[in-house]
């Protein structure tokens, strides 16, 4: 069975019939074609899949595409504008919070989701918000780092 959805995609009105089994994050990289979002575990271990549905980050290798009829979904690909990178992607650049880089979307997503809910959080907090996601690089300090920075970029008026 196949299901009319329609959302707001990254800023954008979209419709699309989906099957009923199609995976939130196989629509975003087959259906509409946006790769930023990663495919990691595959099983909800690792967060490298991570999207916003109305600014709360969601693991789309465990969501379905029909879930989100109505919602606002945000992708990696939403952050930047018009080439400028939004204060958490400056903040994972300059701060050094990336290295192979196959995290790193998931991580901006979560984070950017994290600043939009709470704009100044503790240490703790962004522990705790990036709990879902897992990196095999950084050993995690660089991207604590990187989104105290993004924090203070935000705080100056970048948009997360
Ligand atoms: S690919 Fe979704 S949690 Fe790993
Ligand atoms: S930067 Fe390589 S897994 Fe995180």
């Amino acid at each position: 069975m196949a299901r009319l959805i329609e959302l707001t995609l990254n800023g954008r009105p979209r419709a699309d019939a989906v099957p009923d089994n199609l995976l939130l994050l196989d629509y975003v990289r087959e259906v509409v074609g946006l790769t930023g979002t990663k495919t990691g575990c595959d099983g909800g271990e690792c967060g490298a899949c991570t999207v916003l549905v109305d600014d709360r980050p969601r693991l789309s290798c465990l969501s379905l595409a029909a879930s989100v009829g109505g919602r606002r979904v945000d992708t990696i690909e939403s952050l930047a504008t018009d080439g400028r990178l939004s204060a958490v992607q400056r903040g994972f650049h300059e701060k050094l919070g990336s290295q192979c880089g196959y995290c790193t979307p998931g991580f901006i997503m979560a984070s950017a989701g994290l600043l939009r809910r709470n704009p100044r959080p503790s240490d703790e907090e962004i522990r705790a918000a990036l709990g879902s996601n897992i990196c095999r690089c950084t050993g995690y300090v660089k991207i604590i780092e990187a989104v105290k920075y993004a924090a203070e970029l935000h705080a100056a008026g970048a948009a997360p």
